[in-house]
C-alpha cells in the first residue's frame, strides 16, 4: 500500500437526519482513520444531521437555498476556505451541477439506497418490493451532474425477505450504508 501522508479533509453535505454523517464522525474518530471532518454543510436548517454534528463538536453551517448556483457559490467559498480534499454527500438531496463539480476539481462522492444503476432517486425501497426484487442493497459512487449516477466505488447487496416491509428493508439498508461509507472512503484514498 501506498504510504498515506496525514488525515485528508473531508467536507459533508447533508439535509436530514444525518446517520450516514454520525457513521462517518465515528470512523473519523477511529485511531487510524484516514480522516479529518473539517466541515458539515446543510441546505436545511431543521436537518437533525446539524445536531449530531454539534454533538460531535464538528463544524457546521447551514446554507439556505435560494437557488442552484447561490447555494453552490456559498458552499465552493467554504470547501475551499476549509481546504477541502474530499467532499460526501450523506443525504443531501440536491443535484450538483456540472459547473460545480468542475470549480471544486476535488472528488465527490455520495451514497444511496439501492444496487445502482437500479432505482435512482427516491422511493428506492418500496420500488424494489413492489418489483418483487430478490436482492437490494447500497451503493457509494462518484458523484457527477445526473442524478445518482457515476462510477461505483463500492456496493454491498443482501436478499429481501418475503416478510420484509419498506420500513424493514430501510432499516437493514441504512445498517449497511453506515458500514459501507467508510469503506468505500479507505478504498477511494488508498487507490484500493
Ligand atoms: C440514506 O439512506 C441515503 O442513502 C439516502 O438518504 C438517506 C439519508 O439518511 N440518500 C439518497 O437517497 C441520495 N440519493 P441519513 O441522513 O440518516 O444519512
Amino acid at each position: 500500500m501506498e504510504k498515506f501522508l496525514g488525515k485528508k479533509k473531508i467536507s459533508i453535505l447533508i439535509s436530514g437526519r444525518g446517520s450516514n454523517l454520525k457513521s462517518l464522525i465515528k470512523y473519523s474518530k477511529t485511531k487510524n482513520s484516514l480522516i479529518k471532518i473539517v466541515l458539515v454543510i446543510s441546505n436545511n436548517s431543521k436537518a437533525k444531521g446539524l445536531k449530531v454534528a454539534s454533538k460531535s463538536k464538528v463544524k457546521s453551517k447551514y446554507i439556505k437555498y435560494l437557488n442552484k448556483s447561490n447555494f453552490e457559490n456559498r458552499s465552493l467559498k467554504l470547501l475551499k476556505k476549509h481546504k477541502t480534499d474530499l467532499v460526501c454527500l450523506a443525504g443531501f438531496m440536491k443535484i450538483l451541477s456540472k459547473n460545480f463539480i468542475k470549480k471544486l476539481s476535488k472528488p465527490i462522492i455520495n451514497i444511496h439506497p439501492s444496487l445502482l444503476p437500479k432505482y435512482k432517486g427516491l422511493n428506492t425501497h418500496k420500488r424494489a418490493i413492489e418489483n418483487r426484487d430478490k436482492f437490494s442493497g447500497a451503493t457509494v459512487h462518484i458523484v457527477n451532474d445526473k442524478l445518482d449516477s457515476g462510477k461505483i466505488i463500492l456496493q454491498k447487496k443482501i436478499k429481501i425477505l418475503k416478510s420484509d416491509t419498506e420500513k424493514s428493508l430501510e432499516r437493514k439498508i441504512l445498517k449497511i450504508e453506515h458500514k459501507i461509507y467508510p469503506l468505500a472512503i479507505i478504498k477511494l484514498l488508498t487507490n484500493h
